[in-house]
């Protein structure tokens, strides 16, 4: 067969596969397009993040906790993300769902795992479990690497002004309310404290666990902050019940 009996069908795409400068211009033009359509409307949508039911801000305890778990830098050896992959979800739970972690700044996604993923331990063990697995993993988990932190039990929760704290996260997008602000070294104290009146706390913060966290009601220690932000991870997204599941079909559909 004679090259010359193949109809050519596209005669106009070998000028253009010929030409280095057509064809660089052409893909150039073609990049721009699609940049253009993938970019530009992120600058007139508010938010990336599909809201999802139960999500809310941390409160001032846990805030507290969780500035600590960046302090003793936790996140060296555990993530807080679950992937959608099988063997993650059985193990660990639900998926984290970018919601989850809108609040979180910085996120502690991480992507070391010397321990186990966190995203979802909150009520997975009792406070008693946390505090002795905090102040010797070994004692609980004979072939544990994981450093003991007997000290945050002794040590007095005082730290930085946690009303300065919330107001440095609303000015990143973290939606405190003014009395939130104000009530913050209030509701500090009364999370921790079994026989302070909460509900106004958790009219602000629906579902905060109010109780002693670390075993010494006499005092509100590093322990407690820390015990609290553990058990309110992974917890405020109902992903048992039928309507959360139609809920969260709708951002798997996605
Ligand atoms: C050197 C690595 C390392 C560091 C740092 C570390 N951990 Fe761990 N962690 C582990 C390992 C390994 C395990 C699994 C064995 C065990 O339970 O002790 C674990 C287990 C855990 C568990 C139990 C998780 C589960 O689902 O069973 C919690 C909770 C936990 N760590 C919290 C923390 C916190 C909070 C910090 C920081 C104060 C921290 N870890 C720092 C290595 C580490």
């Amino acid at each position: 067969m004679s090259s010359e009996t193949i109809k050519e069908p596209y005669a106009g795409h070998k000028t253009i596969e010929k030409n280095v400068a057509l064809l660089g211009v052409l893909a150039f033009g073609a990049v721009i397009v699609g940049g253009v359509v993938e970019i530009a409307p992120l600058f007139w949508i508010d938010n990336t993040i599909e809201k999802v039911a139960g999500v809310r801000p941390y409160t001032p305890l846990e805030q507290a906790g969780r500035d600590i778990y960046v302090r003793e830098g936790c996140y060296a050896c555990h993530s807080q993300m679950i992937r959608p992959f099988r063997d993650e979800v059985e193990r660990y739970g639900h998926y984290s769902l970018a919601a989850e972690s809108m609040y979180d700044h910085p996120f502690q996604w991480g992507s070391k795992r010397t321990g186990p993923d966190l995203a979802r331990v909150g009520l997975k063990y009792s406070d008693e479990w946390h505090v002795q697995h905090l102040k010797n993993p070994q004692s609980v988990v004979p072939e544990s690497v994981m450093p003991q932190y007997a000290f945050l039990a002794d040590r007095d929760l005082k730290g930085s002004d946690p009303s300065a704290d919330l107001t440095a996260l609303s000015r990143v997008g973290v939606p405190y309310t003014k009395t939130d602000i104000e009530k913050a070294a209030e509701d500090l104290k009364i999370q921790a404290d079994p026989m302070a009146d909460a509900t106004d706390l958790q009219k602000r913060y629906p579902k905060a666990q109010v109780r002693d966290f670390d075993g010494n009601p006499d005092r509100l220690t590093e322990m407690d902050a820390l015990v609290a932000y553990l058990q309110v991870l992974g917890t405020m997204v109902d992903t048992t019940s039928a309507a959360a599941q139609e809920e969260l079909s709708k951002v798997k559909g996605r």
